[in-house]
């Protein structure tokens, strides 16, 4: 189903890692980046930056960049994963011991083998010097000075991160509008600088995370009974193991 009901695309959107041999539309691509400009962005200083690999050459490139040369249960390709079931899931770091690494591992390869079936990778770069020259210039800069948090920068919030991650969930809302699957994952930070190596990106620019996209291999779960794993992609990640917290306890209304 292409173009959807907007309600529809936020509910049917979910992480999908694993995907089929379809071949990505161009234009779809183009769409989804089109659309990523037209995020909400500080002071609109636009400071991303997209490098958009469709072919199976640079997706290899990819990941061979982001996989670490010798990883413990690492897949039959000697590599390990890029962002992977890691994710900074607080779950995973309180695991100890040898079997749990095991498991771990395994986690990391199924990963890494759904994830590097994805046609499209599009890594998502931003530039905090952007922000930085945006906000010394003449309608930011009295702002920024009353605003003065730590360091040289205006914020506490790194909006170079924020906006690049708005532009990315716009990408992934296109891609389900488009009838795709994508999922954002994060770079370790151990492989960025082979990652702006292999595909001469600049020192100035920041690696915020990665867009993987293609058409689902798994069918989209079914709306429905509350818990763990309902509604979670089929194709894994943490909602499996954990539950939507409820509106109750995360919305504060008039005050905390
Ligand atoms: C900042 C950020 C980093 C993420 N990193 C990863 C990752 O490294 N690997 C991964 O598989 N998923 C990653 N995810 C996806 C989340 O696991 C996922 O969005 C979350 O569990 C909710 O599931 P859903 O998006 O399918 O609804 C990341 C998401 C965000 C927003």
């Amino acid at each position: 189903m292409v173009g959807m009901e907007f309600q529809d695309v936020v509910r049917r959107r979910r992480m999908v890692r694993r995907f089929t041999d379809e071949p990505v539309p161009p234009q779809a691509v183009d769409r989804m980046l089109r659309n990523a400009v037209r995020a909400p962005n500080a002071g609109f200083t636009q400071g991303w930056a997209f490098v958009v690999l469709d072919t199976p050459d640079g997706v290899a490139r990819f990941w061979s960049a982001t996989s670490p040369r010798a990883v413990a249960g690492a897949g039959a390709d000697g590599v390990g994963a890029a962002g992977g079931a890691g994710e900074g899931d607080p779950g995973a770091a309180a695991e100890a011991g040898a079997a749990a690494e095991a498991a771990g591992g395994a986690r990391e390869n199924r990963w890494l083998t759904g994830m590097r079936t994805a046609p499209v990778v599009v890594v998502v770069l931003t530039s905090r010097e952007a922000y930085l020259r945006r906000y010394a210039e003449d309608d930011k800069a009295r702002a920024s000075a009353q605003a003065a948090g730590d360091g040289d920068a205006p914020w506490d919030v790194p909006y170079w991160h924020v906006d690049a991650g708005m532009a990315s969930l716009l990408m992934l809302q296109t891609a389900v509008d488009e009838g795709l699957g994508a999922c954002f994952f994060g770079v370790p930070p151990g492989q960025v600088e082979a990652l702006r190596e292999a595909f001469e990106v600049p020192d100035e620019f920041l690696v915020t995370g990665v867009v993987a996209v293609g058409h689902a291999a798994d069918p989209a779960p079914r709306e429905g009974a509350g818990g763990p794993g309902a509604g979670a992609s089929p194709s894994g990640g943490s909602p499996t193991r954990r539950p939507r917290r409820p509106l109750e306890h995360v919305v504060h209304r008039g005050g905390w």
